[in-house]
């Protein structure tokens, strides 16, 4: 049985004040049934992230990151890596938010990288794949998604593998209001999930969680999440506000 997963990618919002004040509201409304019934993430930029992970201290809600760099430790300016992350207290990190692939220039084999490196840091990557509107109106969701995932989890072993959560995140419906219908998310994470048991086998493909993001907020959750293969959501702009999220969390049980 897979739990349902709810994460908020706060993305670049929030700030010393707010950040603590958003997860706060987050623990309280939804300690019923985070962790216990749904699994709760919240993914704050890298600067509040100790913040958050002191607001998180007796919550059952985990704490991601946004980014990794692939290397240990050394001269890179500006990067992060997983033992850092660890060390503050994350056990999620995004690889290949769509923001990072098309705004940042972030290639497959970059991604492949990163999420190795996370997992072998002891972190559990969510891997985030989904098409531009162009590919989706050429009919080439499926290539597009297919590469995504082969090129990402490229040389885990399927032990390894199972660390990994897919997040399906159509490009054109983050941020624009115009989520995907409960049927196209369907489609495109039935698809995902047959051929994780192509390239592993049919109990890695049953075990693993695939998200939906894109526009998912609190009107639209519960019929995305009673889609078979939709085990949760990855909430950009919905997440932002403490009641909006906590209705999201609420709408998974
Ligand atoms: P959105 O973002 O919910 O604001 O569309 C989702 C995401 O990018 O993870």
């Amino acid at each position: 049985m897979r739990k349902p997963f709810v994460a908020g990618n706060w993305k670049m919002n929030t700030n010393s004040h707010s950040s603590v004040e958003l997860v706060n509201g987050i623990v309280s409304g939804s300690s019923e049934v985070a962790g216990e019934k749904v699994h709760v993430a919240v993914i704050p930029p890298f600067v509040y992230l100790q913040c958050v992970a002191k607001a998180l201290s007796t919550a059952s809600i985990a704490l991601g990151a946004q980014d990794i760099y692939y290397e240990q430790k050394g001269a890179f300016t500006g990067e992060i890596s997983a033992s850092m992350l660890k060390d503050i207290g994350c056990t999620y990190v995004l690889c290949g938010h769509s923001e990072r692939r098309h705004v940042i220039g972030e290639t497959d084999e970059l991604v492949n990288k990163k999420v190795t490196a996370a997992i072998a840091g002891g972190l559990l990557p969510i891997l985030c794949v989904g098409e531009l509107i162009e590919e989706r109106k050429a009919s080439k969701t499926e290539e597009v998604v297919t590469r995504q995932i082969k090129k990402g989890l490229a040389g885990l072993s399927a032990e390894k593998a199972s660390a990994v959560t897919i997040a399906y995140e159509p490009v054109w419906a983050i941020g624009t209001g115009l989520t995907a219908t409960p049927q196209q998310a369907q489609e495109t994470q039935a698809l995902i999930r047959k051929l994780l048991g192509e390239i592993y086998d049919s109990e890695l493909a049953g075990e693993t969680r695939i998200l939906y993001g894109g526009s998912a907020k609190a009107n639209n959750a519960a019929e995305l999440m009673g889609q078979e293969d939709v085990d949760g959501l990855l909430v950009g702009g919905a997440s932002l506000q403490a009641d909006d999220f906590v209705a999201i969390i609420q709408a998974a049980v």
